[in-house]
């Protein structure tokens, strides 16, 4: 499957450097043509001879020698490559691709890419841990690159935690992923997740929000990327990472999250709207930290835009599903906010049963179609109802081809 790919392997300057030969050889025993570039660091540890016996090519280390009839090297690199591995991550590759540097061959070919690019950190746990090296794997993650997560154990340098490099086979086991995506039952749909709970300001330091941890709504684009859907995840402040493969776009308030939502509506097949957006806002926010008084305070709010009811107004080829979180009379409460919204689907769960709503790694939830039929579904883990969600997608765009063809 891997045989005659082209795969760039950049290596930079950690104790782990001497495991990318493994991972060169592996690639070449199946087939692959390699080709290695070099940081200095990396040089510092390994001479480049060892990845040109290995891979039958001269390595890469400057920006400015080119190989006979190569004319840029960064240009050719990231022309021939299907996919480009960097083995292993120092922290300060991270932070020089989270600012999107070039100031070397590696990271000016890497800028250059379109091909998937997985990066395999490794270094001391307390720098994996650092906030600033976690931020950037952040941003490079929401960038579409492929973190390949460091395992756990005792280092070279003598302390526990974090920062190994992955395995070789776990390396590979990844690239083949990449390279072979599973082919699953959503691939060709376009979907958008909306999650979490929006933040409506008082003043710097405050806000109204509510319960929502985000779970339901990204286990909904995981199950979707996992079966081949293409997925933007709009996403209120949560504590949760972002699933693989998803393009994540953040959002505060209410009112961001409906322009992040109607600039991409066009390009989308399904929105799914699990997040729980505020209904109201204050009418003012205050610039400056509202001071304590003897008496109450009195906030003013206004109505916050009804971002699913605009959806609904203006849906065109899109199917629409809601999702309603409700305290009492879940059925009647559902089946008016399915019918005042357009909605294909409405999710309806009584966030009052234990294991249900919000916070919970489970649901309970009740699908309701504008034909009259009720599913109910029992206590699950979020995920499996997101693929249950995700099914019923599926057979409603069936129908929906179904009566296009007889019309
Ligand atoms: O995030 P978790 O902790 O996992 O919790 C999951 C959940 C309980 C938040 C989720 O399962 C859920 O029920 N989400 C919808 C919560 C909600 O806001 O329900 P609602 O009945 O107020 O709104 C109905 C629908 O309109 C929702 O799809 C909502 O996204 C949408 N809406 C609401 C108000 C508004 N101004 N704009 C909207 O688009």
């Amino acid at each position: 499957m891997l045989k005659g790919k082209h795969i760039v392997i950049g290596v930079t300057g950690g104790i782990a450097a001497h495991r990318a030969l493994d991972l060169a050889s592996n690639l070449v025993k199946a087939g692959v043509e390699v080709h290695v570039i070099m940081t200095a660091g990396a040089r510092e540890f390994i001479r480049p001879l060892a990845f040109e016996a290995i891979s039958g090519n001269r390595v890469h280390v400057d920006t400015f020698k080119a190989p006979p009839g190569w004319r840029y090297p960064h240009l050719e690199l990231a022309r021939r490559a299907d996919l480009a591995v960097i083995v292993p991550a120092t922290a300060n590759i991270l932070a020089k691709l989270a600012c999107g540097m070039a100031d070397d061959l590696l990271t000016t070919t890497v800028l250059a890419m379109v091909c998937p690019v997985l990066v395999c950190p490794a270094m001391n746990a307390y720098m994996y841990r650092n906030q600033a090296v976690q931020e950037n794997l952040s941003c490079l993650r929401r960038r579409g690159f492929i973190i390949v997560e460091p395992s756990v154990g005792r280092q070279a340098c003598g302390d526990e935690g974090p920062g190994r490099l992955a395995d070789v086979a776990v390396i590979m086991e990844r690239i083949g992923q990449v390279l072979d995506p599973p082919k699953g039952d959503l691939a060709g749909i376009t979907a958008l997740v909306t999650a979490g709970g929006t933040r409506e300001p008082i003043d710097p330091v405050r806000y109204i929000s509510n319960r929502s941890s985000g779970k339901m709504g990204y286990a909904l684009a995981r199950a979707a990327a996992n079966r081949g859907a293409g997925v933007y995840l709009v996403s209120g402040p949560t504590n949760l990472e972002p699933p693989e493969g998803v393009k994540l776009v953040h959002v505060e308030t209410a009112a961001e999250m409906f322009r992040a939502v109607m600039e991409l509506y066009p390009r989308v097949d399904v929105v799914v709207k699990a997040a729980a957006v505020a209904d109201y806002r204050p009418r003012v926010t205050a610039t400056q930290k509202i001071k304590k008084e003897d008496d109450g305070l009195v906030l003013e709010l206004e109505k916050n835009v009804d971002i699913l009811l605009e959806l609904g107004k203006n849906k065109r080829h899109q199917l629409l599903v809601g999702f309603a979180a409700e305290t009492e009379d879940l059925i009647n409460n559902a089946r008016r906010k399915l019918v005042k919204k357009n909605l294909d689907m409405l999710v309806a769960n009584d966030v009052m049963q234990p294991g249900a709503g919000f916070g919970t790694d489970t649901n309970i939830a009740k699908l309701i179609f504008p034909d009259g039929r009720i599913k109910s579904l029992p206590l699950m883990d979020k995920l499996e109802l997101s693929d249950r969600i995700w099914d019923e997608v599926l057979q409603l765009r069936a129908n929906a081809g179904q009566k296009d063809t007889a019309d």
